[in-house]
């Protein structure tokens, strides 16, 4: 019952592979009490329903480029959990221009702001609401999912790699100003590849997968051992711990080269 008494926000719980998914299941386990977010397109198409049936929840649905329907969320999360929030999970990208098969050469510029806004500059937004409606608890934890293509080259992640150096980025410098603020803890997790909704739209995805999971000494990390890590992110276990962006990745971030990949 590591969560127990904490209330949370969930944002990008989607299907039941989605990371999001996974880790509403373990907060619940943990005795947390949250609310789900996700877009509105989403909860006509996912079964965040299902999920929130599941978890005794409520969904509220907001884009999360949009701060009015941010501001939304974070007053009726605090209305229905009885309080203010202790854990925000930001699980969400989308880019149009990896969805349309648009190269980084050729990307196309109105597509490319939509990926920033949508994957990382939402994480600012929803920061900065939560930071104006004073809506977060002393030594609140806040979680984006990232991506090793924040650090290297990773040709077929297109321009969400620059959305996920950006997200990083956010992490470090909001994490700089909340932490002096209320002790609020912001960190990324960068989550190995997994088989997900948006995971399985990168090209060469299944190729891309073997091959992580080949050169990772403990193969790739699955959403369920992601949920693990992100609840120890949540609960006050690592409650020094912020400003980071946290490999979760089998060991793939440190290896130069693994011989069974030459096999
Ligand atoms: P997913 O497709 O299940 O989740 C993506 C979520 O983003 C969906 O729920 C979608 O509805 C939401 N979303 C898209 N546009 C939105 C908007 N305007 N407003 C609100 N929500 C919006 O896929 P997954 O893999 O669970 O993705 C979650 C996070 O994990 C993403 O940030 C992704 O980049 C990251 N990640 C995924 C990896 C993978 O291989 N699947 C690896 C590393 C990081």
């Amino acid at each position: 019952m590591l969560l127990q008494g904490k209330r949370g926000i969930i944002f990008g719980a989607l299907d039941e592979k989605s990371i999001a998914w996974k880790i509403a299941e373990r907060a619940k386990q943990e005795g947390a009490t949250f609310t789900l977010s996700n877009a509105p397109v989403a909860l006509r198409m996912g079964g965040i329903q299902r999920l929130a049936e599941q978890c005794n929840t409520t969904v509220i649905a907001a884009d999360a480029t949009n701060t009015d329907e941010l501001k939304i969320v974070f007053e009726q999360s605090v209305e229905v959990l009885g309080g203010k929030i202790d854990f925000v999970l930001h699980s969400i990208g989308m880019s149009p221009n990896v969805r349309k098969n648009r190269d980084y050469i050729n990307l196309n510029y109105a597509f490319y702001a939509q990926t920033l806004d949508v994957s990382a500059m939402s994480f600012h937004k929803i920061l900065q609401t939560a930071w104006h409606l004073d809506a977060l608890n002393e030594g609140a934890s806040v979680v984006a999912l990232s991506y090793i293509a924040a650090q290297r080259a990773f040709p077929g992640y297109g321009d969400m790699a620059d959305a996920k150096a950006a997200l990083e980025s956010i992490a470090r410098s909001f994490g700089y100003h909340y932490g002096l603020h209320r002790k609020v803890r912001i960190n990324t997790i960068s989550q190995s590849p997994t088989a997900t909704t948006a995971g399985t739209g990168i090209k060469g995805f299944d190729d891309f997968f073997d091959y992580a999971n080949k050169m990772s000494p403990l193969g790739n990390a699955t959403s369920e051992a992601c949920a693990d890590y992100c609840i120890a992110l949540f609960s006050d276990l690592t409650r020094m711990v912020t400003m980071q962006n946290l490999f979760h990745d089998g060991g793939f971030s440190s290896v130069g080269m693994n011989p069974r990949l030459l096999e």
